[in-house]
């Protein structure tokens, strides 16, 4: 690099970034990128922050939000409860600068993912779980709901209680009769919870992620997925990347799936081919188990690059930016 260069590169903040090769869909900035196709509403509202000179951390939270207030749906308090049927709440948001908060186990708050932001940005720690998080969500002007399960979820969890079997299936159950990118089913016709991570890089090249989910349905009280760990279901860093999860989180924590993803960019590896080493750690540690459970990954590289690749055919992802705004299918190891 020569120092005009090294000049032009250093007012941007970026002179010390090893810009990888970028093989997969490059995109203008600002991009904003979100899991499944119920990601689409997602980036809209994301996308107001960004086209209107915001930051990628506000874009990710306003997308996050907008999904936990969705009526019905498989993330937030209309979410599937836990074998309990009580619904519990796991979300994590962070920034380039390793800046990140999160929440676990969280009950009664419609915005789990504002929560975090409030640990992040008013706490020193990165994790509040259980009845900590609720009261330091209470602390800070957060109201408490008053836990009914939504109408979908009461229908699936008394159907589910029936047999009250332990198979978290996530994610590879599709049905065609609503379309190529329809979400997951369950067998009754219920959708099954589909884990929202956000990613986005504004105009000034800030990088940010969000993630909220309530979780696998029908977990055990107290179970905690990869959604709220950073390094797990999300993670972001200034001069690699960020990467987020969907699927069993259970075994995305095993391998530290986002931190292994991004750290795979960092050796010069495309978004894409970053997610597909981590599906491949996944699947040859039990490639049994892997053939009955759902991981994908998406990732954004610094460029403005991504891509995804998943355990199993069916995961998808919808990308928002000036030029563009589709939903993609992820490419599959099996
Ligand atoms: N990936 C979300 C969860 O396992 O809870």
């Amino acid at each position: 690099m020569n120092r005009k260069e090294f000049l032009r590169l250093s007012s941007m903040g970026l002179a010390s970034l090893p810009l990888s090769p970028f093989t997969n869909h490059v995109a203008a900035k600002p991009l904003i990128i979100s899991t499944w196709d119920s990601g689409m509403p997602v980036n809209a509202a994301g996308w107001k922050v960004l086209s209107a000179g915001g930051s990628a951390l506000d874009a990710v939270e306003a997308g996050a939000r907008y999904i936990e207030d969705t009526v019905d749906c498989c993330v937030g308090l209309d979410g599937y409860p836990d074998r309990d049927g009580i619904v519990t709440l796991d979300a994590c948001i962070m920034d380039d600068l390793a800046n990140c908060g999160a929440v676990a186990g969280l009950e009664k708050i419609r915005h789990p993912i504002s929560v975090a932001r409030k640990v992040m940005e008013k706490t020193p720690h990165v994790l509040l779980v259980g009845q900590g998080a609720q009261q330091f969500a209470l602390e800070n002007g957060f109201t408490l709901e008053d836990g009914k399960l939504s109408p979908s979820a009461e229908k699936a969890y008394k159907q589910w209680l029936i047999k009250s079997e332990y198979k978290p299936v996530i994610n590879i159950e599709r049905k065609d009769k609503n379309g190529p990118f329809a979400p997951a089913f369950f067998d009754n016709g219920q959708p099954n919870h589909d884990t929202m991570g956000i990613l986005a890089i504004d105009q000034y090249l800030r990088l940010a992620g969000a993630v909220t989910t309530s979780g696998m349905a029908f977990k055990v009280h107290g179970r905690v997925g990869d959604s709220a760990i950073a390094g797990a279901g999300l993670f972001v860093d200034r001069e690699a990347g960020a990467a987020t999860s969907s699927g069993v989180g259970e075994e995305v924590i095993r391998i530290c799936g986002t931190h292994l993803v991004v750290e795979f960019m960092r050796m010069g590896l495309s978004p894409q081919d970053a997610c597909k080493k981590a599906v491949e750690r996944i699947v040859s540690r039990d490639r049994e188990k892997a053939k009955v459970i759902q991981v994908g990954f998406l990732a954004l590289g610094r460029d403005g690059s991504y891509g995804a690749y998943a355990i199993q055919k069916g995961f998808v992802f919808s990308v928002k930016s000036d030029t563009e705004e589709r939903i993609i299918a992820s490419p599959h190891l099996l």
